[in-house]
């Protein structure tokens, strides 16, 4: 792998499958897996086996039917939990397990009311009985955004050596800033023994709307995989968002960060996950949200009709949209109308323009948005003569 390619780990079937309601079966995940396939990820996180039987044979299933992407299987760092993921993986062509423990003082002393050198023990042995299965074994330290960046590093050195080629650096609880999340990755890339031999992992959560601008940093700081979701779903406000990340790295080619992904099936994957989740996309969500490409203010219009770059800094079919829509609302110029009413057959003057658009304002303020059909009742009712059809 090149060191200016960012591995891209899809955990919508897994993390993202955690929202409340949004359950997949087997077949819904399968379909869905085979297209994240073909979008090109480089890692599916598919379930968590132990969970449920369900889990168990989607995973299984998914495994058996992915062919490029690595498939991967969560587990606690529990014996049983690995012996199951490892069953559900068996026929993958690239198998992972991804195990790991809890790390930050919070984790220790609540959840496993445990103590520093005993999770450490605990993540070894994790690590070290899943090498008895795969090679690949990525290991989780759970809410390492609030652990101490010394013991972090303590902890990924003693995985590293017990066989760990992934390092999981989540910020479970999205609490981090994103120089603080990059701090930490590159404070891990100094200070952990033979960080060469894993690669660093961004697995970031968004409760203060930080999940991109977190993951972002982490690679500029040296991680090479972001774990993310379509549409940012998961728990609570989400995890980072494939699309996001995947885009900004493209739009900002002077990082030199480049990922498998092909854009142009962007639009497609988001619509089919928020189909099968049953998840509206909310209209103003980066990239994928039905109004990311439209624009309804005159002066954005009028710019945008010009010259697209005006206001856009992605050229829409690069995610797989046709072209931007320029909505029609009482905020809407003659500029806008005129491109609308050329697009259904008018070629309208200046002067049928300007009879055109006194209606359309009438029309405007009665309605959000005016369709094509009130665009052919407003020139119809303008009486305008024949010659306007181009
Ligand atoms: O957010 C998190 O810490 C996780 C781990 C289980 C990887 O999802
Ligand atoms: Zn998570």
């Amino acid at each position: 792998m090149s060191s200016n390619q960012v591995q891209i780990f899809d955990t919508t079937l897994r993390d993202g499958e955690q929202v409340p309601g949004c359950k997949l079966d087997t077949k819904q995940k399968l379909e869905i897996a085979e297209k994240l396939d073909h979008l090109g990820v480089d890692i599916i996180e598919a379930g968590f086996p132990i969970s449920s039987p369900g889990d168990f044979k989607s995973v299984e299933t998914v495994a058996n039917l992915v062919k490029n992407a690595t498939v991967c299987g969560l587990t606690r760092a529990v014996k049983k939990d690995i012996e199951v993921a490892a069953l559900a993986l068996r026929n993958a062509v690239k198998p992972r397990i991804h195990t790991g423990i809890g790390t930050s003082d919070s984790h220790i002393k609540h959840k496993f009311k445990s103590n520093q050198e005993e999770i450490i023990e605990r993540a070894v042995a994790a690590v070290t009985h899943a090498k008895n299965f795969v090679d690949d074994v990525e290991f989780y330290a759970e809410d390492a955004g609030r652990t101490d960046n010394e013991f972090l590093a303590r902890v990924c050195t003693e995985v590293i050596k017990a066989g760990a080629t992934v390092l999981n650096i989540p910020d479970t609880t999205g609490y981090c800033l994103p120089e603080e999340y990059g701090t930490k990755m590159k404070y891990l890339k100094d200070h952990v023994k033979d960080i060469d031999k894993a690669i660093l992992s961004c697995h970031c959560h968004n409760d203060l709307g930080l999940a991109t601008a977190n993951s972002i940093s982490g690679v500029i700081n040296g991680a090479r995989q972001i774990e993310c979701t379509i549409n940012g779903i998961g728990e609570r406000a989400g995890n980072t968002s494939l699309e996001e990340v995947v885009m900004i790295l493209r739009q900002h080619p002077y990082l030199n960060l480049n990922t498998n992904i092909k854009t142009q099936q962007l639009t497609q994957m988001s619509q089919l996950v928020s189909d099968r989740m049953g998840m509206v996309v909310q209209p103003n969500k980066a990239i994928v949200g039905s109004n990311a490409f439209a624009h309804s203010s005159g002066i954005h219009q009028d710019g945008v009709i010009k010259n697209r770059e005006t206001y856009e800094i992605i050229d829409p079919s690069e995610v797989g949209i046709n072209q931007s829509s320029i909505i029609l609302t009482a905020r809407s110029g003659r500029a806008a109308l005129a491109y609308r009413a050329k697009n259904i057959g008018y070629e309208l003057t200046k002067i049928q323009l300007d009879a055109v658009y006194n209606n359309f304002l009438s029309f405007a303020d009665k309605k959000k948005e005016i369709n094509d059909d009130d665009i052919h009742q407003i020139i119809k009712l303008s009486k305008l003569s024949p010659s306007i059809y181009a």
